[in-house]
């Protein structure tokens, strides 16, 4: 798992050089198009006013760029980004030490915001709202709560799990932005973008097979790049081209749909199994070895999204395109089932 190079989340050995391709400004954010342009006006608009950016929600898989876009919202508004993590709040005091001293107008990013802790997350109400926090003075019979007033600040909360964030904290963000797997137009565009500051050159005819294999996710895409840069300089004359992508992709065993090993032993397992489903997730979870947050978070969404598998209220089922994809026909089932 933690070498599996094409899971979105973050690793910190695959994901080294992430912070050098991140982009810094809008116009180097590429693909979302919509949303951009949503963002600009309200970022635009806000700069008019002299105000701070309403409160701002990120949410959709990982390797989108969700915390790439907090960072941007900042840097467009020319004021300082600050980050944590929602687990990284333990105590009321670690929010208050932050929100006191964050500087007007400047961005103030929560990541995970979904794992808040209740206390938290209720001086965070007031912190939005009013401007102001709680803080308790004292203690026993003696101790008072006082109202501080706080900067004028934008929260940034980014999660992959936007359901399960409480109904009082998602209302008080005035701007919602949902990330959605990139078109392989947009990713292609990210990987010459990514060549340019790796310094790597990416031959037009290998990009498209590149893209493809990407998950529709800028993460991935530029992890893939990398390795493929690595195959270039040991196999090839530097370049990344056609013939580099097919055996790189080969070696590290990616299919042409992009799935690799354990995407197909997924498939595999529903279809010989379970006879293509409904399984239940925790079922499926059991069998392949891994949490069902991890096959819910990880695993399942580009299969769902690229239609290898569907989601039921009864369970997992694949798709007939799975069932291509993997050379085998539905009714091979019966004879299957033997095997296990
Ligand atoms: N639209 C984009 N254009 C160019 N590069 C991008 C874009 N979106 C993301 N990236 C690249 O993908 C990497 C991952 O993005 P980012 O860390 O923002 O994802 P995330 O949504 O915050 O993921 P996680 O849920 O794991 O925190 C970034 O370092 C950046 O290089
Ligand atoms: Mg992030």
């Amino acid at each position: 798992m933690a070498e599996r190079i094409t899971a979105p989340s973050y690793n910190q050995d695959l994901d080294r050089e992430e912070a050098g391709l991140r982009p810094k400004y809008l116009k180097d954010f590429l693909g979302q198009v919509k949303l951009k342009e949503n963002i600009s006006v309200f970022i635009q608009a806000a700069r008019k006013r002299g105000e701070s950016l309403d409160h701002v929600f990120f949410s959709g898989p990982p390797g989108l760029g969700k915390t790439t876009l907090a960072g941007i919202i900042a840097h467009e508004l020319g004021v300082e980004f600050r980050s944590t993590s929602a687990p990284a709040l333990e105590k009321q005091g670690d929010l208050a030490a932050i929100l006191t001293t964050v500087g007007e107008k400047n961005v103030f990013f929560i990541d995970e915001i979904h794992r808040l802790k209740p206390v938290i997350e209720e001086m965070l109400y007031t912190a939005m709202e009013d401007f102001e926090i709680d803080v308790v003075m004292g203690q026993g019979p003696g101790a008072r709560t006082i109202k501080i007033p706080i900067p004028h600040f934008t929260l940034a909360g980014a999660t992959t799990k936007a359901g399960l964030v409480s109904a009082p904290l998602y209302s008080r963000f005035g701007i919602t932005a949902r990330l959605d797997f990139y078109t392989r137009k947009d990713i292609q565009q990210i990987l010459y973008r990514s060549s340019r500051i790796l310094a790597v050159e990416l031959a037009p005819e290998a990009a498209p097979l590149l893209a493809r294999c990407a998950r529709g996710t800028p993460r991935v895409a530029n992890r893939l790049l990398r390795r493929m840069r690595d195959f270039a300089q040991v196999w090839g004359n530097g370049i990344v081209d056609l013939e580099i992508v097919q055996k790189g992709l080969s070696a590290l065993e990616i299919d042409k749909k992009g799935l690799d090993k354990l995407d197909r032993e997924i498939l595999n397992t529903i279809i010989k199994r379970y006879q293509g489903g409904p399984v239940g997730s925790d079922t499926l979870a059991i069998s392949i070895g891994e949490s069902v947050d991890t096959l819910e978070d990880v695993y399942e969404p580009y299969l769902i999204q690229s239609g290898f598998l569907q989601r039921t209220s009864r369970g997992r089922m694949v798709t007939r395109l799975a069932y291509e994809h993997l050379g085998l026909s539905p009714n091979q089932n019966e004879n299957q089932r033997d095997l296990f």
